[in-house]
């Protein structure tokens, strides 16, 4: 459930109309709701009570400081994979001992910062990095806390760009070989082994592919402790699916009954690292139609909005609704929602049956919350969108707009040049 609705046809975030953020703040603009992102991390949070469990909340679907101090007061941790979102948790006030780093491809530096910060744990992927990792700890004299990232070679059915846990796949580290890696992990001196990590993929709209994973993993679990190693954690990733359009994802109460069914006398923490199942529905993106174009074979409605802005249908030919933000027009039409960028693929939609928007009406492309915003460039020359925080009948711009100064920032015309 989230907390955008039309009242006498105008598309309201919570107590705020949309149309009054668009004319105040302008457009392209991410909008989310508050109260929404509360829900949803309530909701999954609350479904796992009956297990000892941490939230780490998976930045890369929603980095907005404003967004992570919302979860971060809500006790949440937090899914990182770089040293950039180490710094947003840090500025948003997250506790660094709820922070996992996964990635497969962690710089020095970033590892020195995370180990000098005290993140909760690594999530390795590789036999060189754990060596890094180890050598790096050794030099400040401390343990570095790990998981090894497992790939349990399952298959998400998901979309091939966002599914993880297949053998083929640059991810984690294969289940079979994991078994050595381990053993190594567990001789080296700065590396203390506290949990077992995999994420198999996004978007999943079915919990067989997680209790799949998660039987594989505690195998691993079990293995290890026969060793004598201390394992406290298992961490099962992210990926559970939305709505989009018409799928019909477990809701996660369902999601953690299932888990924790497959879990039972294990005693293990559980980690999660949701992104998209708490922020996806949680915002929406709006643009301004800008004009109406009619060819002999198609009609398009170009809109201010485009793929550096929000990338999705464009990179994976995704599905997002696309609502007006005033219903006016009986009339429908089949029409291509495209951007100004100058590519074949900038389109928000293709063929979708929409009321007849006029020019100048304002639309919302629906479940924009997750990799929307962290997605977005700087292509053509765009100066990126505002981002905006609606508290019932209050709103906040939460990231001005980008300038055209911002544009260029940092860039220089050597000498010779001047
Ligand atoms: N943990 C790890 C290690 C991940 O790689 C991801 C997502 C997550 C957690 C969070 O997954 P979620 O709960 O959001 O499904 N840009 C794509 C999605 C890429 C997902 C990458 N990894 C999209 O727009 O669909």
């Amino acid at each position: 459930m989230d907390f955008f609705e039309y009242r006498n046809g105008e598309l309201f975030a919570e107590g705020v109309p949309v149309r009054r953020i668009a004319r105040e703040v302008g457009t392209p603009t991410y909008v989310y709701s508050l109260a929404t992102l509360r829900r949803h991390y309530r909701v999954f949070d609350r479904a796992f009570m009956q297990l000892p469990h941490l939230i780490c909340f998976s930045v890369k679907s929603n980095s907005n400081l404003a967004v992570l101090r919302v979860f971060s007061r809500e006790g949440a941790g937090f899914d990182i994979v770089s040293g950039g979102e180490l710094y947003r948790v840090l500025k948003a006030g997250g506790d660094p001992k709820k922070v996992v780093f996964s990635g497969v491809g962690k710089k020095r530096e970033e590892i020195e910062r995370a180990l000098d910060a005290g993140i909760l744990m690594f999530n390795v992927e590789s036999e060189q990095e754990l060596n890094l990792l180890n050598e790096i700890a050794r030099g400040v004299g401390r343990k570095a806390p790990i998981s090894l990232r497992v790939n349990p070679d399952v298959d998400p059915e998901t979309h091939p760009y966002i599914s993880t846990g297949l053998k083929r796949s640059k991810f984690g580290i294969d289940i079979k070989r994991s078994v050595e890696e381990y053993k190594r992990a567990l001789s080296l001196s700065h590396i203390e082994v506290i949990g077992v990590a995999c994420h198999i993929g996004s978007q999943l709209t079915s919990v067989l592919p997680f209790t799949d994973a998660l039987s594989r993993v505690s195998v691993v679990v079990q293995n290890l402790r026969e060793q004598g190693a201390w394992i406290r954690y298992l961490d099962l990733g992210g990926g559970l699916g939305i709505r989009y359009k018409d799928e019909d994802p477990p809701h996660p109460e369902e999601y953690a009954s299932a888990l924790i069914r497959a879990l039972e006398g294990l005693n293990v923490t559980l980690i999660l690292e949701p992104g998209r199942v708490i922020v996806g529905n949680a915002g929406i993106f709006i643009t301004q139609v800008l004009y109406l174009k009619e060819t002999d074979e198609k009609m398009f409605v170009v809109v201010d909005g485009a793929m550096n802005d929000l990338i999705r249908p464009a990179l994976y030919g995704s599905y997002q609704a696309i609502q007006p933000v005033v219903v006016s027009q009986e009339e429908r039409i089949v029409a291509d929602v495209v951007g100004p960028v100058c590519e074949s693929g900038d389109f928000f939609a293709k063929d979708r049956e929409i009321p007849r928007p006029r020019q100048g009406d304002y639309l919302a492309v629906m479940s924009a919350g997750a990799y929307g915003f962290t997605m977005a460039s700087n292509y053509n020359s765009r100066p990126r969108a505002a981002e905006i925080l609606v508290d019932e009948r209050d709103y906040h711009v939460i990231r001005e707009r980008e300038t055209l100064e911002d544009l260029i920032s940092g860039e220089r015309i050597p000498p010779a040049l001047q």
